[in-house]
């Protein structure tokens, strides 16, 4: 453990401020992580934002249940949290009753209805950029039926109690932090090319402020039609309306068929046991759970892992997570529309296979290497405990910061950039470097594989272990999966465990990516003389919002690399 803690000062010498790096040779991280978890008796909540979190909190505090909180959240987040929080896009939740029954929602967005299998290839074989900003890049967000189903399955509390901490938000406005208000003008560019994203988030022409007031009267007015009347104004009443309006004025293709005939989908959690430790993640349309599964299978191969951080841990992890990406990227799609081997990908025997190529001390290359992956942090993760041992893991997303960029005129929400999470040519990355294949080519009302991956482990007596995820496009796998190994295989503490430094591989690019600091130099000359291509990324991976079980106690930890809000009561 005193390795562990060496890497960790270094490792968390990081900033909380996305894309906002700390000098190099900065001083240790100064904030112990330490400030980054809370503990409390009854009921827990993590998110990126406090005043999401604080609506969470008091949801549960007035009877609510874990559900209420997320929904509750979900919506705050669409308010206080632009770039990811949405009613624009779509995610995943899973849910794990005090009874011990797990279960899940996929409420993913789909192709419209004209999107085509070639629609963002140009002439001349390259990508076409409205793949990612602008109005063709939507799919049909799902966000808002989902949380309805989720509340008619499990609310406590009335529908319009849970949605009336975002309506107020939205209508009365709240105060910018330092956090949003960066964020807003790191998005401004994008959003200015839009009319009713510039009068919506930059007031006057400019992002506003750190301590200004943001006040969204539109999106407040239509919250506040989806708590009088449920999700049906949005897929078939006066949003509807105004989404296929704005779509015929832009150029997309959401039509009013595409939003009526929308539907979330329960889901089977993928499950699979770690050191006797069940874990439950997101089953397709995401690929997170298979992919963990796959990850942690054949870290299981090896009676314990080498120490924290050495040559010989990075390798490991790289290998593992090298097959999982590959064979995510091959078999993976939407199940409605292509057969994938789950059961042989998530099995010991696949991955007694796969742990059998893994030559000790030594790099297997991927089949070809591409260029650099750009990741953020824009998809958005919360977590929820409630004084019943309910929990929820939900991560939801408008893929990159602020989505298409395209607020719907009239209604006040972003519509999301998820069409680029298909594989828009074969061959070609996306905007996560992901190279995928025909499994997840575009086909009308298709979901869009996700790497989203909400995630609830038990420990090996069946109990709440851990209810966690994460944002940062395809890295969520490989961040989420080394977080459950940093608590079982290394013993770290909950705080220590989300802040450790993390590494990423997906195959391609063929390059360990690994945090500022997060490696020391020796260890990188070791792992580039064992054939490895490494690479310290820009600034730091992930903003894990996680709640920790221990001892009947609940710890609610927020990635130090973020800081938000893990609140109690
Ligand atoms: O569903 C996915 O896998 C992506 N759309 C998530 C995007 C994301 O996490 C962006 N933030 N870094």
């Amino acid at each position: 453990m005193r390795r562990v803690a060496a890497l960790l000062i270094l490792a968390t010498a990081c900033t909380r401020m996305p894309g906002l790096a700390p000098a190099r040779g900065a001083a240790p991280w100064e904030i112990p992580a330490e400030s980054y978890s809370s503990a409390a008796e009854h009921g827990m909540v993590a998110s990126i934002s406090p005043i999401a979190s604080e609506v969470g909190v008091e949801i549960l505090r007035r009877g609510g249940n874990a559900v209420d909180a997320a929904i509750a959240m979900g919506f705050a987040l669409a308010v206080v949290h632009p770039a990811a929080g949405n009613i624009g896009g779509g995610g995943f939740m899973m849910v794990r009753l005090a009874s011990g029954e797990v279960v899940s929602l996929d409420y993913r967005e789909t192709a419209p209805g004209g999107a085509t299998h070639d629609m963002y290839v140009a002439p001349d074989g390259t990508l076409r950029s409205d793949r990612m900003l602008g109005h063709l890049a939507s799919g049909v967000p799902g966000s808002v039926a989902g949380m309805a189903e989720a509340h008619r399955r499990y609310g406590a509390l009335s529908w319009t109690d849970v949605l009336a901490p975002s309506v107020e938000l939205a209508r009365d406005g709240f105060i910018l932090d330092d956090y949003r208000a960066r964020s807003l003008a790191g998005g401004a560019r994008r959003l200015s090319r839009f009319e009713a994203s510039r009068r919506q988030f930059l007031p006057g022409g400019e992002p506003p402020p750190a301590g200004s007031r943001l006040i969204q009267t539109d999106l407040g007015r239509t919250l506040q039609a989806i708590a009088d009347s449920g999700p049906d104004v949005f897929y078939r009443g006066f949003v509807a309306d105004l989404i296929v309006a704005e779509m015929e004025r832009g150029g997309g293709l959401i039509t009013h068929e595409d939003l009526a005939t929308y539907r979330p989908l329960w889901r089977e959690p993928i499950r699979s046991t770690y050191r006797g430790h069940m874990v439950y993640s997101m089953a397709p349309s995401s690929s997170g759970g298979i992919a963990i599964a796959e990850i942690l299978n054949i870290l299981e191969r090896y009676d314990a892992l080498p120490p924290f951080g050495s040559p010989a841990h990075v390798h490991l992890l790289t290998e593992a997570m090298r097959r999982a990406y590959v064979d995510r990227n091959h078999y993976l799609g939407d199940p409605a529309f292509v057969d994938m081997p789950i059961a042989r990908l998530i099995s010991d025997e696949y991955a007694a296979e796969r742990q059998r190529t893994i030559e000790p001390g030594r790099a297997t290359p991927s089949p070809s290497v591409l260029p650099g992956v750009p990741d953020g942090d824009h998809t958005t993760h919360y977590s929820v405990v409630d004084g019943d041992g309910n929990a929820v893991a939900v991560t939801t997303t408008i893929n990159t910061g602020f989505g298409s960029a395209v607020t719907v005129s009239g209604a006040g929400f972003l519509l999301n950039n998820e069409m680029d999470d298909f594989t828009a040519a074969p061959g070609q990355p996306n905007t996560f470097g992901l190279v995928q294949g025909e499994a997840n080519a575009i086909a009308p009302r298709k979901r869009m594989l996700s790497s989203m991956s909400p995630t609830i482990v038990e420990d090996p007596a069946g109990d709440l272990l851990l209810v966690l995820g994460t944002p940062g496009g395809a890295t969520i796998i490989s961040t989420v999966a080394q977080v459950i190994s940093n608590v079982i295989d290394h013993g770290m503490s909950a705080t220590e465990a989300v802040a450790a430094p993390r590494i990423h591989h997906q195959a391609l690019p063929d390059t360990i990516r690994y945090e500022r600091d997060g490696l020391n130099a020796r260890t990188v000359a070791r792992l580039q003389d064992m054939g490895y291509a490494v690479v310290e990324r820009p600034g730091y991976s992930g903003q894990v919002a996680a709640i920790f079980v221990r001892r009947g106690h609940l710890i609610g930890v927020i990635d130090p690399r973020s800081g938000g809000g893990a609140t109690g009561y």
